[in-house]
């Protein structure tokens, strides 16, 4: 599996869908398997950096200006800020092996994301490396099955893994911690979504 220098860059206009604590997971994750891995944090507002700050992750955390350094590290995370400019999401999209877009499973994700995609598609990046990572699924009632259809019906490819909701992700991140270690099981599960969601990434990286 060629995944050397893999980069998964977390975009999306909307704030607090889970973008910084998809990209602090995903960071670790790769870095778990043995990937010397680099988490760009790209948000003037440091929420990664201050989340990581403690120094007790896997990995390692910079600001834009590292964005120099990605090819001495194996895999790197960019994880952006709500409302980047169109030129920093084509630029992302042209330097990345997968765009992850963080949505959660409500009406108004679709329309959201069709801006961000409509930005790729006339920056010329293929729609093949993108991926809606569907992020605080309550897992009750119709939500999720009804934001997947309308994402797919919409020509967008949603990832099967989505993110359960828990509290555990705000002790995660008051704790500058990560989730499957905040004693709670389902931060554990939530971890493992993670984990399956990476999966499908890598798979959709080799295939990019
Ligand atoms: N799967 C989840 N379940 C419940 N809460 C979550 C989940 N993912 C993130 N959160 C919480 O939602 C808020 C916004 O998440 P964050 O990752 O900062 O989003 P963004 O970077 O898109 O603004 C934070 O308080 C975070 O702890
Ligand atoms: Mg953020």
């Amino acid at each position: 599996m060629n995944t050397d220098n893999f980069r998964i860059a977390v975009v999306g206009r909307k704030g607090g869908v889970g973008k910084t604590s998809s990209a602090i997971h995903l960071a670790a994750l790769l870095a778990y398997s043995g990937k010397r891995t680099l988490l760009i944090d790209g948000d003037d507002r440091g929420y990664a950096t201050t989340w990581a700050g403690a120094g007790s992750m896997p990995f390692t955390v910079d600001g834009v200006g590292g964005l120099m350094a990605v090819s001495q590290y194996d895999a790197a995370v960019i994880d952006s800020q709500a409302d980047p400019s169109e030129s920093e999401i084509s630029t992302l999209g042209r330097h990345s092996t997968v765009l992850v877009l963080p949505a959660i499973p409500e009406a108004q994700a679709v329309s959201g994301l069709m801006q961000t995609i409509g930005v790729l598609d006339s920056a010329g990046v293929p729609r093949s490396k993108a991926a809606v990572l569907l992020t605080m699924d309550t897992r009750q009632g119709s939500a999720t099955a009804e934001a997947r259809e309308a994402l797919e019906g919409a020509g967008l490819h949603v990832l099967k893994s989505s993110i359960r909701d828990t509290v555990a992700f705000r002790h995660a991140s008051s704790g500058g911690t990560l989730v499957h270690k905040v004693g709670s099981g389902p931060g554990k599960m939530a971890w493992l979504d993670y984990e399956n969601a990476l999966n499908e990434l890598l798979t959709l990286g080799e295939r990019a």
